[in-house]
């Protein structure tokens, strides 16, 4: 089953509540929160207290996106307000395996992330340990960005990677993902696509969530 998860970054912030339950009541699977420190990525979003403003508003688990220069630090932050999933980057983790460790004592399935250009191998000391493996489709900082295409054969390397191994971790996906890269990156290994502008953009959020969904489980059964 393929899940998607809206990023609310492409909300209308005026209205992030009645947004949120929208997508809800949609069919969404998760509630994709994008957290930016202006460090890591040259933007700023939401702190700690936005789990709360998702968790008020609907039912769906909080899929919290660090993309932030301090991991250790702001991982547990998160999940002990609330997040189920806190993914964190590996490039900005100086020390991962404790990072990983500190979200899930705190409480949170803890999640890595690579961006564009970083190598698999930087998961490989950590797969055991890890609930999600995130990769980007962009060069994290904003949504509305084009797809890098590279994404795919790198998201079918992790899934070949994560079958050898026996391992059934969901593979996630972020940035640029819309009907046609959706499809393509879900028979490619992606499990969970995340999406931003593509879908805020929809005149119908039911609809939209059903096509994207329907187009990727219609290439997942093509995997060999
Ligand atoms: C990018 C964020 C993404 C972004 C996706 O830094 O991590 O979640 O919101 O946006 P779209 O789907 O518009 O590429
Ligand atoms: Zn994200």
């Amino acid at each position: 089953m393929i899940k998607i998860a809206p990023s609310i970054l492409s909300a209308d912030c005026g209205r992030l509540g009645q947004e949120i339950a929208a997508m809800e009541a949609a069919g969404a699977d998760w509630i994709h929160l994008d957290v930016m420190d202006g460090h890591f990525v040259p933007n700023i979003t939401y702190g700690p207290w936005s789990v709360d403003v998702v968790k008020k508003a609907c039912k769906l688990p909080v899929d919290a996106h660090l993309m932030v220069s301090d991991p250790l630090y702001y991982g547990p932050i998160f999940a002990k307000a609330g997040a189920d999933r806190v993914t964190i980057h590996a490039e900005a983790a100086i020390h991962l395996d404790r990072a990983i460790s500190a979200i899930r004592e705190a409480g949170a399935m803890p999640g890595v992330a690579l961006n564009p250009a970083s190598s698999l191998t930087l998961l490989d000391w950590c797969l055991d340990q890890v609930d999600l493996i995130l990769l980007m489709g962009v060069n994290p900082g904003f949504g509305g960005q084009a797809f890098i295409e590279s994404t795919l054969s790198k998201t079918a390397a992790l899934a070949s990677l994560l079958e050898s191994k026996n391992l059934s971790i969901p593979i996630e996906i972020d940035g640029g993902v819309n009907d046609r890269t959706g499809a393509d990156l879900a028979r490619a290994g992606a499990t969970v696509l995340v999406s931003g502008s593509h879908l805020f953009k929809q005149p119908d959020y039911r609809e939209g969530i059903e096509r994207l969904r329907n187009l990727a489980a219609a290439a997942r059964r093509e995997r060999p």
